[in-house]
């Protein structure tokens, strides 16, 4: 029980990376705030898991491109648990277009969704951290290092997401407050749901450990970065690809 007596904000957790890096953290002690947007039931079931495990969970709504709802959610989650000790940025969106199909009101949503969220949610956590040792863990993505065709704002929102993490590590490391990132490539959730089966072959043929990920696969990853384990870490983004890149 390397998380006992943490408090663990986790946000895109109603589904996919998110909801396992939760379930993850519980399991290893910590109390966690399921963050949702859309999916109120899915958080609820991610609660309820964590329980039945004998955990402890609650679910908060936040729509993180908002940072007025970002600020309103993480003062119901501190008035709940008392303070925050790790904060997991894991919401997300893709929306994938070749460069002549662009819009800017895509472009708007992914870089507040993805890139914004981790400014307001830094914001926001900032009070409740303890004096030392809290943690930040962000969630960018191998993208930034291969962007695929259709793929580069989500990339380069992402690319935003890791300077960020490492911008905010100088700037928060004298407080004790650690700030690292994880880039996953392709894994198993709703939002690569659509990838055609000859890809996922491919991608499979090029990764050195034979399969894709699972959320699992991350958030154990994530769990690290999160633990005293990784105590001398920071402004870092660990790939979490199974060698693929
Ligand atoms: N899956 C991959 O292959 C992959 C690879 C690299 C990086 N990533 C990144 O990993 C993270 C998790 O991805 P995933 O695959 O687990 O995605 P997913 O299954 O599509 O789930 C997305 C999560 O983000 C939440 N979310 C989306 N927009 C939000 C908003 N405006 N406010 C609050 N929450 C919002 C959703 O909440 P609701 O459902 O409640 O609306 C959901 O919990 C994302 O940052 C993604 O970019 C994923």
């Amino acid at each position: 029980m390397k998380m006992k007596d943490k408090i663990a904000l986790v946000t895109g957790a109603s589904r996919g990376i998110g909801a396992a890096i939760a379930r993850k953290l519980a399991g290893e002690g910590a109390s966690v705030a399921v963050v949702y947007n859309g999916n109120r039931n899915a958080a609820q079931q991610v609660v309820q898991a964590i329980r039945g495990s004998g955990g402890q969970a609650a679910a908060f709504q936040a729509d993180v491109a908002d940072e007025a709802s970002v600020q309103a959610m993480v003062q119901q989650v501190a008035a709940a648990f008392g303070r925050i000790d790790i904060l997991v940025n894991a919401a997300g969106i893709l929306e994938v277009a070749p460069v002549g199909q662009i819009s800017r009101e895509s472009f708007h949503a992914q870089f507040y969704t993805n890139a914004w969220s981790v400014v307001a949610a830094t914001q926001a956590v900032l009070p409740y951290l303890p004096v030392t040792g809290a943690c930040i863990v962000n969630v960018s993505s191998s993208l930034v290092l291969q962007p695929k065709p259709g793929s580069a704002v989500y990339s380069a929102s992402k690319g935003a997401v890791d300077v960020l993490t490492h911008s905010f590590a100088l700037e928060l490391g004298a407080r004790g407050i650690r700030v690292n990132a994880v880039a996953p490539h392709i894994t198993r959730t709703d939002m690569t749901a659509g990838i055609p089966p000859e890809r996922i072959q491919a991608e499979t043929a090029l990764t050195p450990l034979g399969r894709l990920a699972e959320p699992e696969d991350i958030a154990d990853a994530v769990a690290f970065l999160a633990s005293d384990d990784a105590r001398w870490i920071t402004g870092r983004t660990i790939l979490t690809d199974g060698g693929r890149m």
